[in-house]
């Protein structure tokens, strides 16, 4: 049998297609179009999405045996706001998880409604990028959409919607719209009565790894492929990444370097972080697990080599990069605010300790390294946690560059395990959809048969030393520069 994971991204749409044993058969990439209507604003069409979708399953499937395609799954781009009105159309353009237009609803629920109130309900606290406080935005910035609202979605479970007919969203992917009650698994009736949604409104929870349908006749039609098809639930996009590194089960790392960057922690139980940096989801395991978020990752180094210094050639800029553990400059990789751990969309990148010999060179470098030393800022709040990781996958965009691997190990002092495929949401998906067919008793199953690690990158003890002293410099540059950002954003 075949499986078809589809990675909802936010630069473009993964599909990759493998076989009951794992083997990856097929991969395609399609774009489509991100829309920044202000300054730290983000959006994209739900239509694009399905239009794209379409195209890369045709693309994907085109030499394979149609008719052994027994399963459809999701890793998907998380806390997207979809709104459909009662015909099922798209009443605005979704409002994307890096959108950091919400500022006054969270701080509307995090200090009227209270910090303690939302953990208590959700095991999270409200930040700019989540559903809920989005949710609120449109009651109060475009009365006339939120009267129009039938369905709140999120965007992997819209195509899984216009593939199936069913309105149904994954636990995982729930957990971060701050409507969902992360212990219980199930909606949190005093959040929907705070933002003033209905439970009517919201979509069917299922597990990742249940199937919701089967593909609509049309689409069976369309594609080629058998009507009973299943449409299996998926996850947010980190917890499929994490499903497809194999980080199940308890006390698994996974980084991921893609338009945002990841430390998903995986947990047997249900753990609250005290501080609210992290965030405490469901994982697609069945388990838990919790994760820091930063806004801009991959993405840092995309536009510092796409729109700053305009080369494609991401591999010829790294290669004169030498002096691990010396540079002068630093990076702050604040470029859409930032959420984990400092939670401040006001925030904004920055570059310091330039002099007149500093290279271009050393700019790549402040770039990469500041993705790093920010990722560390949450595996920090991990470790004041009690959590003890030691190692850790990888996955995503930026884990082809060996150079950024290896800045990750040193900085963050973690063994780097590196996995054959490093399409984590896309191989997740496909995993999860094989799940659902009986193909593996359980993900953890899965993950122990499929997933295969196949390096390592060990810190090296000078190099470790060396960063260590740069990350206690790269800390002390947030809070001076935080004022700064205020007044630059007013
Ligand atoms: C996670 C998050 C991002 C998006 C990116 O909380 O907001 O990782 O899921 O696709």
């Amino acid at each position: 049998m075949l499986y078809i994971g589809v990675d909802l991204g936010t630069s473009a749409v993964k599909l990759l297609l493998m076989d009951g044993e794992g083997n990856i058969q097929n991969i395609v990439s399609k774009e489509y179009p991100l829309y920044f209507p202000h300054p730290g604003w983000s959006e994209q069409k739900p239509e694009d999405w399905y239009e794209q979708v379409m195209a890369g399953i045709k693309e994907l499937i085109k030499d394979a045996d149609k008719s052994q395609v027994a399963g459809i799954s999701f890793g998907g781009q998380m806390h997207g706001l979809v709104i459909l009105d009662k015909e099922d159309n798209v009443i605005r353009p979704a409002i994307l998880w890096n959108d950091g237009r919400t500022t006054e609803e969270c701080d509307y629920l995090n200090h009227v409604i209270g910090k303690d109130k939302l953990s208590e309900y959700t095991a999270n606290i409200s930040f700019t990028g989540f559903t809920a406080p989005k949710v609120l935005w449109v009651k109060n910035k475009e009365p006339e959409n939120f009267a129009k609202i039938e369905k709140i979605m999120l965007p992997k479970d819209y195509i899984a919607y216009k593939l199936s007919g069913v309105h149904c969203t994954d636990v995982s992917d729930a957990s971060g719209m701050l409507l969902f009650d992360v212990k219980n698994r199930c909606w949190s009736k005093e959040m929907c009565e705070i933002c003033g949604v209905k439970e009517s409104q919201l979509a069917q929870i299922f597990e990742s790894y249940e199937t919701v349908g089967t593909v609509l006749p049309e689409i069976a039609n369309e594609l080629g492929i058998p009507e009973n098809c299943k449409v299996v639930a998926g996850a947010g996009d980190n917890a499929a990444a994490a499903v497809g590194t194999g980080t199940v089960g308890d006390g698994m790392c996974n980084i991921s370097l893609g338009t945002s960057g990841t430390i998903f922690i995986s947990s047997d139980k249900f753990g609250v972080d005290k501080y609210n940096a992290l965030h405490a989801f469901a994982h697609a395991d069945g388990h838990y697990h919790l994760m820091g978020c930063m806004l801009s990752a991959a993405s840092c180094n995309k536009w510092w080599m796409d729109d700053i210094i305009r080369t494609q050639d991401y591999g010829a800029e790294q290669k004169d990069i030498t002096k691990l553990g010396e540079n002068h400059v630093f990076f702050l990789p604040y470029l859409m605010g930032e959420r984990s751990p400092h939670n401040n969309p006001n925030a904004r990148g920055t570059f310091i300790g330039m002099t007149m010999d500093t290279s271009r060179e050393d700019m790549t470098q402040a770039v990469l390294e500041g993705v790093a030393f920010a990722l560390r800022d949450s595996l920090e709040v991990a470790r004041s946690l009690g959590i003890d990781i030691k190692r850790t996958k990888i996955c995503g965009g930026g884990a082809k560059s060996p150079l950024w691997k290896k800045m990750i190990a040193n900085i963050m002092n973690l063994k780097v395990d590196v996995i054959e495929s490093e399409e984590g949401p896309a191989l997740g998906g496909a995993m999860l959809a094989a799940v659902a067919n009986g193909e593996f008793a359980s993900v953890e199953d899965a993950a122990a048969k499929i997933v295969k690690i196949v390096d390592t990158v060990e810190p090296e003890a000078e190099l470790v030393a060396k960063y260590e002293e740069k990350y206690q410099q790269f800390k002390e540059i947030y809070p001076a520069c935080k004022p700064i950002y205020d007044i630059i954003t007013k």
